[in-house]
């Protein structure tokens, strides 16, 4: 029997997807990619996840990229083009209102790093080398690596990293801002898990708002991002959360009144 490309496991409010071909250091196949894929769909339809932890099986890799042995095989580039128009993967990781977090270890290169890259919060160990390497392969990225990297470090370091191939470390990564902190390993799940109850904890209207508010705000020209802020407070300050959070700081402020 073959093992199962991803294992899903959901644990009070988070699921835990593992990217599980650690013989390969988790090479996403077309096989992984389809799972991730049901995986995400179900976690937009179940109310009870708030948050998705995406980890790697084995200790060498979160995942050393798009499985290199598929490449050319797709009966026609239309028809891998199409497919990949129809299950935008990265496209609905974005459009997901529940937290998703990357806890990397070891390699993270190509589709590996492109997909934390479509998460919100990437954490990762000393350990983890991040890098691009598809223009040295003579291809580029294109699990949305030539826009997310641009939108989470500089464009002139995003430009050296896809141009080289070169993959940079957990340092180099943190100091860039691609990663929002380096822990040990034994504490990498334990670290992720504790900044995921830390999210779910707040309102998941509020956590929703604010996540479209930077996400699509982004894409945005600074007055329409503005605009959007705007109608996105209006909505979040309509919750009964935002309703007993504001009465709470009320009260608490008359209170601390000499
Ligand atoms: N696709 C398919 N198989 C892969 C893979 C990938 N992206 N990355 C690693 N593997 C496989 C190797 O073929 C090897 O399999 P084998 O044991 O059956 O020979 C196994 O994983 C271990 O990798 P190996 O290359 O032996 O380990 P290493 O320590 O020498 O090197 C890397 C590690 C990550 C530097 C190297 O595997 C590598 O460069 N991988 C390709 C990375 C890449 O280009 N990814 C982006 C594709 S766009």
């Amino acid at each position: 029997m073959t093992a199962r490309p991803i294992l899903y496991e959901k644990d009070g409010g988070i699921a835990w997807i593992t990217l599980n071909r650690p013989d390969v250091l988790n090479a996403i196949n077309m096989e992984m990619r389809d799972a991730l894929w049901e995986a995400l769909q179900a976690v937009r339809d179940d109310p009870e996840v708030r948050a998705v932890i995406f980890k790697g099986a084995g200790d060498r890799a979160f995942s050393a990229g798009a499985d290199v042995s598929e490449f050319g095989t797709a009966p026609s580039f239309a028809e891998a083009r199409r497919a990949r128009r129809e299950r935008d993967l990265w496209g609905l990781m974005l459009s997901l209102d529940e937290v998703l977090i990357a806890a990397i270890h070891g390699y993270a290169l190509g589709a590996g790093i492109e997909l934390p890259m479509c998460c919100d919060i990437r954490i990762a160990t000393p350990d983890a080398r991040m890098g691009l390497p598809e223009v040295s392969l003579g291809y580029i990225p294109s699990a949305g690596g030539t826009q997310t990297l641009p939108r989470h470090v500089s464009p002139g370091l995003a430009l050296h990293m896809i141009l080289t191939g070169d993959p940079i470390d957990a340092e180099a990564a943190y100091r860039a801002g691609l990663v929002q902190r380096i822990v040990p390993r034994q504490r990498l799940y334990g670290e992720a898990e504790s900044l995921a109850r830390t999210i779910i904890a707040r309102p998941a209207a509020t956590v929703a708002l604010a996540k479209r508010a930077i996400i699509d705000g982004l894409e945005l020209p600074l007055d329409q991002a503005l605009a959007l802020e705007s109608r996105l407070a209006t909505r979040a300050l309509a919750t009964a959360e935002a309703q007993d959070g504001l009465s709470a700081a009320i009260a608490a402020q008359r209170a601390a009144r000499p």
